[in-house]
C-alpha cells in the first residue's frame, strides 16, 4: 500500500494522510495503529475493508475500541499492549503512529519504537507519523497560565480544580515542556509534565535513517495539506529501507 491511499482510507474527518500518488488501497492490506486508543483511525480502515491491528497501553480504551468495534459491526484486532515491546505476528503494509505521541518518548524509546515499526512493515512498507516541528517552539521561555473551574469542572477533573500552567521551552534542544499542576479543593495536588521533542525536516530524516527508514516525505499535516510545514504540525512519511 502507498502512503497515498491514506488520504483514500480515512475519510472527510480528522485525518486524511498525505496525498502522494499512487496504488489504491485493497481490501486485505494490512494497517497497524501504534496508539490506537478508542480507535478512531483504526476504524475507518477496518470500514475500508483493511485488516487493522489497533495496539494501546490503555485497558479502558481497548476496552472501549473493542466495545465499538461490535457495536458498529467491524472486524479489528485489538491488543493491549505497550507497543515497545510489542512483536507482530504478521507483516503489515502500513503502520500509524497519530496525535504526536512520538516526541513524547525519549531517545532510547524513540528509537525502539522505529524498531518495532520496522519489525511489523513488509519491505515496502509505509509508516505514516506526526510530530511538532520546531516552529512550534514557543518564542518565549517561559510561560504561565492558570484555570480556576467551579461546578462541573473541566479538562482535569469532573469537580472544581485549579490548574497552574507553565510551558517551558528548551531552543537549543528542540524540546518543550508543558506541566500542569491540578490542585482540588481539599488541597491534594498532581503534576502532569508533557514533554515533546520538536523536528524539522531534516533531524527526523537523520533520525528515520538511522533506525533504517528512508523518508518519503514530510507534510505540513497528515490532513491532504502539501508545501512547506505549517507550525503547527509536521507530518512524516517513512519507507521502510531495504530489509534486512
Ligand atoms: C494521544 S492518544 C492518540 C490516540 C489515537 N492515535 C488518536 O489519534 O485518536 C495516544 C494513545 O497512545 C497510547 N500509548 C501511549 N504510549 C503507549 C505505549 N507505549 N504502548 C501502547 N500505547 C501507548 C495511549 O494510551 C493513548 O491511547
Amino acid at each position: 500500500m502507498h502512503a497515498a491511499t491514506f488520504t483514500e482510507l480515512t475519510g472527510p474527518e480528522g485525518i486524511d494522510y498525505q496525498t502522494v500518488p499512487d496504488p489504491e488501497p485493497g481490501p486485505g492490506d494490512a494497517v497497524v495503529d501504534f496508539g490506537c486508543g478508542p480507535g478512531l483511525y483504526a476504524e475507518r480502515f477496518a470500514d475500508r475493508g483493511l485488516a487493522v491491528t489497533g495496539l494501546d497501553a490503555a485497558e479502558t480504551a481497548i476496552e472501549y475500541a473493542r466495545d465499538r468495534a461490535i457495536e458498529v459491526g467491524l472486524d479489528v484486532e485489538y491488543r493491549h499492549v505497550d507497543y515497545r515491546e510489542w512483536s507482530p505476528k504478521r507483516e503489515y503494509d502500513a503502520a500509524i503512529l497519530i496525535n504526536t505521541d512520538f516526541g513524547t518518548f525519549d531517545p532510547d524509546d524513540r528509537r525502539r519504537i522505529l524498531e518495532r515499526v520496522r519489525s511489523a512493515l513488509a519491505e515496502d512498507g509505509h509508516f505514516a507519523f506526526d510530530v511538532l516541528p520546531v516552529a512550534a517552539l514557543a518564542e518565549t521561555e517561559w510561560t504561565t497560565d492558570w484555570e480556576l473551574r467551579a461546578g462541573d469542572g473541566g479538562f482535569w477533573r469532573p469537580d472544581p480544580y485549579l490548574a497552574l500552567s507553565a510551558s517551558v521551552t528548551y531552543p537549543e534542544e528542540a524540546v518543550s515542556l508543558d506541566q500542569h499542576l491540578v490542585v482540588e479543593p481539599n488541597g491534594e495536588a498532581t503534576m502532569y509534565r508533557f514533554w515533546q521533542q520538536h523536528y524539522t525536516p531534516d533531524s527526523i530524516d537523520a533520525l528515520l535513517s538511522e533506525c533504517g527508514f528512508d523518508l518519503e516525505g514530510t507534510f505540513p499535516d497528515l490532513q491532504g495539506g502539501s508545501g512547506p510545514s505549517d507550525e503547527d504540525l509536521l507530518g512524516v512519511v517513512g519507507t521502510i529501507a531495504e530489509k534486512s
